[in-house]
């Protein structure tokens, strides 16, 4: 039987016959050394450590400043390959770069690769119960039943496949920290947490963890957790020079506070600016970082009063705390405004933070787009975040804004929330596996296309003839749009199950608390968020996407039904109404599915059977799901709006 590792992506050697044997100059005893000293074998077949005459791969520690800490380059020599970086931690990230390259059969030598985004993170919505929070592919590697699952070998194999898409920092626990989560941050606990941070050091991964806002009340007993209390600060104080004690390269706290129920500043009449620093202040002397989180919103909405908006709510808090934070805090803000949707403008805190240490969030575990049973490769969609130009100054994409305008440059980066958990393949689906391996690539490289990052993990995860290949290429680079025509048209969000997050309920969320309403009636769908007329969401914007944004013939069709209440009979750019626009989408997304079933299908005898049944038994469920979203969204609309479709295809009415 396969072992789990053997089901991804460094599942193959390259051959005897391409690599015989390599050299490191200046060995030193690193962890990261011993690391590369394991890896080599497992990665180039028959490897063994030899003398540099005959030297197949030589790694040098060189002194380049233009590769930075952790870039690295490779050159093709007449004896094999030289893979040159500053440090240790570059050449791993070498080691897997030339292991690509070969297996991609792409040598261009001398190759070069430097980091695009410092921070490279992954956070871990795991729980100490074994559970994930929005998780899809089993249970926690780390945590089963209140306890540490203990399997150190699946760690490693987690920390390798991390290290080898370039990922450089971890955080293991759920931002929203429960009753025993909350003591990870006291000796007991930490001492396991150790042996779990000692793997990803010898990977290069520095490790977080979440933080309980509120634990001077819920671990140290005190009565208060006001940041501005010297009793308070004093207690972090202690908590984080015993966590330092017994991990000396810890990384630092992630923390969601005011959000949804936990704990923040708030509860005190602090700012998050008093938050953070308290925090930050604590940690500084160990080197140690904050990421706070911007996704701060009122979940207790009363729906019926129109002038709330949910979108509104990071930039009104967080943009006017602009160069307030200490030099150790880092802003974690999402993608966009609301919440992971499948379709969402980019957050305006892009480009208008111009003080502020930030990372961009994304999230690849599946939750609004499709549970990992439906196929979504999000690549483009992440593309489309980082390629966005806010117009503000002149670094104005948003991958260049992140970077520039964070006063300290090496913390800034991206930071997404994890796929993986105990399901042999990792991610529940094989394919959500390019998710994954696509976030570390485009981490790294964010001018890599979204086809070139999902050949690559094709190309590392099966055998494909060229034709196969295509198929399945054509299938992940058409998902995120098939996906989005059958749930989301024109970026009306969370038509979705309450809770859950997958299946169609039109209504489910329209008279709740929760700040999200498409407010369809029988004249017309959209929230009307222009300064004109509705809540005034498109001023957060610079005054070019203002303007874009605000108006109602120059809004991206794409975008429509987030910024405007349209009539189901206004005419999109596209020429189409918005009505015929819903009723064509879903038809469409139905259709979409059933030839991705077709194209799977088709290359049945080139797939292993492992993988092949595990995508088709998906797609079969998928369908029904299309089908579902199809028929109840046209049912729906069709009885609000009284309009039939032109191609008088069947609406239940
Ligand atoms: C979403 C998700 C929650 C999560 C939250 C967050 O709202 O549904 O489960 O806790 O995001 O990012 O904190």
């Amino acid at each position: 039987m396969l072992e789990k590792r053997d089901l991804c992506w460094l599942l193959k050697p390259v051959s005897r016959d391409e690599i015989k044997t390599w050299f490191m100059e200046d060995r030193n005893n690193s962890r990261i050394t011993r690391t590369i000293e394991g890896e080599m074998p497992r990665l180039f077949y028959g490897i063994s450590r030899s003398q540099k005459d005959n030297a197949s791969i030589v790694l040098i520690l060189t002194d380049d400043g233009s590769l930075g800490d952790e870039g690295y380059s490779i050159d093709q020599k007449e004896s094999g390959y030289e893979i040159k970086s500053n440090t240790q931690k570059g050449l791993l990230y070498g080691i897997f770069g030339l292991h690509r390259l070969l297996l991609g059969k792409k040598e261009r030598f001398p190759y070069v690769s430097i980091p695009d985004q410092n921070y490279r993170m992954i956070n871990h919505w795991d729980n100490f119960d074994g559970t994930i929070e929005r998780g899809y592919s089993g249970r926690s590697i780390f945590y089963d039943h209140n306890a540490f699952r203990g399997d150190m070998e699946l760690i490693r194999q987690y920390a390798r496949l991390l290290a080898s898409v370039g990922i450089n920092a971890v955080s293991i626990n759920n931002v929203n920290v429960r009753k025993y989560e909350r003591f990870f941050i006291t000796a007991e606990y930490l001492k396991e947490i150790k042996k779990i941070g000692d793997i990803f050091t010898a990977y290069g991964i520095q490790l977080f963890l979440a933080i309980d806002f509120a634990a001077p009340i819920s671990v140290g007993k005190l009565s208060t957790a006001d940041p501005l209390c010297p009793d308070v600060a004093s207690w972090w104080k202690h908590t984080v020079e015993d966590i330092y004690r017994i991990i000396p390269d810890f990384g630092g706290f992630v923390v969601k506070a005011d959000s949804e129920h936990e704990p923040g500043p708030f509860t005190y009449g602090r700012s998050h600016g008093d938050g953070a620093n308290m925090l930050a202040k604590a940690i500084r002397p160990f080197g140690g970082i904050i990421v706070w989180r911007c996704f701060v919103y009122d979940c207790t909405q009363d729906w019926r009063d129109r002038s709330l908006d949910r979108a509104r709510a990071a930039y009104d808090l967080f943009h006017e705390l602009d160069g307030e934070f200490d030099e150790n805090v880092i802003l974690q803000i999402k993608n966009g405004p609301i919440d992971f949707q499948i379709r969402e403008p980019v957050s305006p805190l892009f480009g208008a933070l111009k003080e502020t240490n930030q990372i961009l969030e994304f999230q690849i575990t599946q939750e609004y787009t499709g549970h990992q049973i439906d196929i979504c490769y999000l690549v483009p969609m992440w593309k489309e975040t980082l390629d966005f130009d806010t117009r503000h100054g002149a670094s104005s994409l948003v991958k260049e804004a992140i970077r520039q305008y964070s006063p300290d440059q090496k913390l800034s980066g991206l930071c997404a929330v994890g796929n993986v958990g105990m399901d042999r393949n990792w991610t529940g689906n094989k394919m959500a596996q390019a998710n994954w391996y696509g976030y570390g690539r485009l981490a790294w490289d964010n001018d890599l296309t979204s086809e070139e990052i999902a050949k690559e993990w094709l190309d590392l995860s099966f055998e494909l003839t060229e034709d196969a290949r295509e198929k399945a290429l054509s299938i992940l680079i058409t998902s995120r749009d098939t996906y989005e025509d059958y749930t989301c048209p024109l970026a009306v969000g969370f038509m979705c199950k309450p809770g859950i997050h997958y299946g169609c309920d039109i209504d489910g969320y329209e008279y709740d608390q929760w700040g999200t309403y498409h407010y369809a009636d029988r004249e017309g769908v959209g929230r009307d968020r222009t300064a004109a007329t509705g809540t005034g969401f498109t001023k957060q914007y610079s005054p070019r996407i203002y303007q874009e944004y605000e108006d109602i013939n120059a809004c991206p069709d794409k975008l429509l039904l987030f910024f405007h209440h349209v009539p189901y009979t206004h005419v999109l750019q596209s020429g189409k109404t918005v009505i015929q626009h819903i009723y064509d989408t879903h038809f469409d997304g139905v259709e979409k599915v059933k030839e991705y079933q077709a194209r799977w299908e088709s290359i049945q005898d080139e797939l292993d059977e492992e993988s092949y049944q595990n995508v088709k038994e998906r797609l079969d469920y998928q369908l029904k799901h299309a089908v579902e979203w199809r028929d109840q969204i046209n049912t729906y609309f069709y009885r609000k709006s009284g309009i039939g479709d032109e191609a008088g295809r069947t609406i239940y009415n």
